[in-house]
Formats: C-alpha cells, sequence, structure tokens
C-alpha cells in the first residue's frame, strides 16, 4: 500500500511539475507565424465601391480601429477585451511607416480572411476575420481603405505593440485559435431579388449578428456559421466598452425567450435606432444601431430569422 502511494505521489508531482513547465512555455511563447500566400489581386476603384466599401467600414472596422482624438483611423487600446490581454488596434491609416501604405491590396485581401499579416504573423481573435464576405464586399473594403476619406488619410500615430494574456498565448499554442483557410473559389454576392438569401448573407457572412448571437464566441462554428451550438439563442458572454460583462440576446422567433413577439416594424426600429419595442432601455454597447443598414437590408435579416429554427433560451438583461 505504502508504495502504491508513493508511486501516486511521485505521478502527481510529474503532472505538477509538467503543467508548470507548459504554463511557462505558453507565457514565454509570442504569438506564432504562418506561411503567407501571395494573392495577386488589384481591386478596381469605383465611386459605387468607395461608398459601399466606408459603409461596411463604418459597421465592421470603425468600432475597433477609430480613434476620437485623431479622429482617423489610428487604432485604439481594446478595453472591451480584457481577456485576450492589453491589446490595441493598428493605425491603418494610408501612412507607409506606421500604417498600411505599403501593403498591397492582395495581402489586405490574405489578411482580411485569414488573420495572417504579409510577414506572417498571425492575428488572434481579437481581430475578427471576414472569411465568408463576398468578393465584391471585400474589394469595396479596399477601394474604401485607398481613398480619400478623411478617417484614412496618412496619419503618423503610432499603436504600441499588443500584449496578448496568458489565454491567448495558450488558445494559439494549442491550436485552437488560428487563421482560417484562404477561400479556394470566388465568393458571389447573395441574390438580393431572393430576401431569405440576402438576409442570411447580412446576418452570418457579412454583419456576422450570429457570432454574437449564438451561445459563445469559443464553441461558434466559423466555416459553417448555422452548425454554431444556440444558434441566435444569445447568452454569449461579451464585455462592453466599460469592461463591464453583457450577455447576447435571444433573437430566434421563439415566443417566450425570443423576439417571436415582434413586428418586422419593432425588428427594424431595435436593429438600426437602438430602441425596443415598449419603450424599455435601448440597445447598450456593443450592439450598436446598425444605422447604415437599409430598412431594405434589415427586413431581410428579419425574413431570413423566420427561417431559423426557435431556440428556447431565456437571458435575462444584465444591469
Ligand atoms: C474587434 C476589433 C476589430 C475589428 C472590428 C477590426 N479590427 Fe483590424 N485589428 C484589430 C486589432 C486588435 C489589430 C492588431 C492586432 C495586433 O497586431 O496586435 C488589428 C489589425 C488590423 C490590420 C493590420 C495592420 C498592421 O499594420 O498590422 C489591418 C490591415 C486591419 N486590422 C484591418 C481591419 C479592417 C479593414 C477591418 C474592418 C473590415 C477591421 N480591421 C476590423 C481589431 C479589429
Ligand atoms: C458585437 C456583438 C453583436 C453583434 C455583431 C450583433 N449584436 Fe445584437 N446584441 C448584442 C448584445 C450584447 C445585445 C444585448 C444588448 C443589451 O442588453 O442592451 C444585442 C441585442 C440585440 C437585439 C435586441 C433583442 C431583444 O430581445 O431585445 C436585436 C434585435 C439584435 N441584437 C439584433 C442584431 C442583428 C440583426 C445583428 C446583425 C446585423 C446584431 N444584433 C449583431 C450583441 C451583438
Amino acid at each position: 500500500m505504502r508504495k502504491f502511494f508513493k508511486a501516486l505521489l511521485v505521478i502527481i508531482i510529474i503532472i505538477v511539475i509538467a503543467a508548470g513547465a507548459f504554463a511557462l512555455y505558453v507565457s514565454q511563447r509570442s504569438i506564432p507565424k504562418y506561411p503567407v500566400q501571395k494573392i495577386n489581386i488589384k481591386a478596381e476603384v469605383t465611386p459605387e465601391r468607395i461608398a459601399q466599401g466606408q459603409k461596411l467600414a463604418s459597421m465592421l472596422c470603425h468600432s475597433c480601429h477609430y480613434n476620437e482624438n485623431t479622429g482617423e483611423f489610428t487604432g485604439r487600446e481594446l478595453t472591451d477585451a480584457p481577456q485576450f490581454g492589453k491589446i490595441y488596434s493598428a493605425n491603418i491609416t494610408h501612412d507607409s511607416i506606421v500604417g498600411i501604405g505599403n501593403w498591397s491590396d492582395g495581402d489586405i485581401i490574405y489578411f482580411i480572411r485569414t488573420g495572417i499579416k504579409p510577414d506572417g504573423q498571425y492575428v488572434p481573435p481579437y481581430m475578427p476575420k471576414l472569411t465568408h464576405i463576398s468578393d465584391e464586399d471585400l474589394n469595396s473594403i479596399i477601394a474604401f481603405l485607398r481613398s480619400d476619406n478623411s478617417w484614412v488619410k496618412a496619419n503618423t500615430t503610432h499603436m504600441p505593440e499588443s500584449k496578448p494574456s496568458f489565454l491567448t498565448n495558450f488558445l494559439v499554442t494549442i491550436g485552437a485559435a488560428k487563421p482560417f483557410d484562404y477561400p479556394t473559389h470566388p465568393i458571389p454576392g447573395p441574390d438580393t431579388g431572393n430576401k431569405v438569401e440576402w438576409g442570411k448573407y447580412i446576418a452570418l457572412y457579412q454583419m456576422e449578428c450570429y457570432s454574437c448571437h449564438s451561445k459563445s464566441f469559443a464553441k461558434n462554428n466559423y466555416y459553417e456559421p448555422e452548425k454554431s451550438p444556440g444558434f441566435f439563442g444569445g447568452g454569449n458572454e461579451m464585455y462592453n466598452i466599460d469592461g463591464k460583462e453583457i450577455h447576447s440576446l435571444n433573437i430566434t422567433m421563439d415566443k417566450n425567450t425570443g423576439i417571436g413577439n415582434w413586428t418586422e416594424a419593432d425588428f427594424i426600429k431595435a436593429v438600426t435606432t437602438g430602441i425596443l419595442p415598449n419603450n424599455q432601455p435601448a440597445l447598450r454597447d456593443p450592439m450598436h444601431p446598425y444605422v447604415n443598414l437599409s430598412d431594405d437590408e434589415v427586413s431581410a435579416i428579419y425574413a431570413y430569422l423566420q427561417t431559423v429554427p426557435a431556440v428556447n433560451n431565456k437571458v435575462e438583461r444584465k444591469f
């Protein structure tokens, strides 16, 4: 018996030492680099694309890259993602030293789809990747980034290096956070004549509403969004700009716990203005009103949500 306990003790000591060594290894490790594929694309710039790109950037990039002090996309500290470390979004203005003035269109496209920068550096999930957005929408974002819009004009404000947390290093070390594959086929835009398909495109591939509105960021299926656990059933824990925990809400058509009793007009008003039916308190950060989505686009999302299976999941609104 004594022998058995001795052996057990030795095993426990080995496990503790191994765990300690692994923890040390993880904390010393930096975010890995990956091979880069050169993409030869020159996004043609048209006024329509610049306008569409600005609209998309105002909803998809502004919240993280816009800096109130400079009035430009010079980056800021992301205080709303403390679990990932001390993270700074980058300067993505035209400046060729601290910004992305020297990146080719292909460099930007490859990075936005996969998360790999031209030097091979991988950016973990604190910068979301647009794996499924259409080629046309992505080209529009490029056209906007190249435009003379005041948000992106060359600015030399330098952002400090991000300091990823132990959690981030752990996730990249075990491969739970890794780059997305670059798409092997062209990605067409949706058929806007088909409302359900159009709404699906916006909710899953363009604005990615599902990523916040399903069960958890960690469990989402980013390749096949519809397979995400608790798809649109809410309850995903996130932090607002003050670092307070807040939960996404159930936006399936469940009548008791979702928005099954809302009219289409209620939905359009809530999504575009943040004002809820019954004059409840307005929607709070990080659910920014999508002021730049047209009523037709939000109506298409509503039509699509009618086809999503209702989930019975009561989420209490916090504070
Ligand atoms: C949730 C926050 C967030 C959003 C939204 C976001 N980014 Fe980022 N982005 C980051 C962070 C954080 C980094 C820097 C990561 C690092 O290297 O530490 C970054 C880095 C970048 C870089 C690399 C710049 C460089 O010099 O290393 C580019 C380019 C970029 N983002 C473009 C975009 C575009 C375009 C959009 C909108 C389509 C966007 N980002 C949306 C957080 C965000
Ligand atoms: C960054 C994460 C995030 C994204 C992206 C997001 N939401 Fe939300 N949403 C939230 C959070 C958090 C709440 C709860 C806000 C609150 O409690 O004030 C919310 C609330 C809502 C509500 C209110 C539901 C209710 O019962 O009151 C609706 C409707 C909604 N979102 C629709 C959408 C649509 C449509 C999209 C995409 C166009 C979207 N959301 C994208 C985080 C997000």
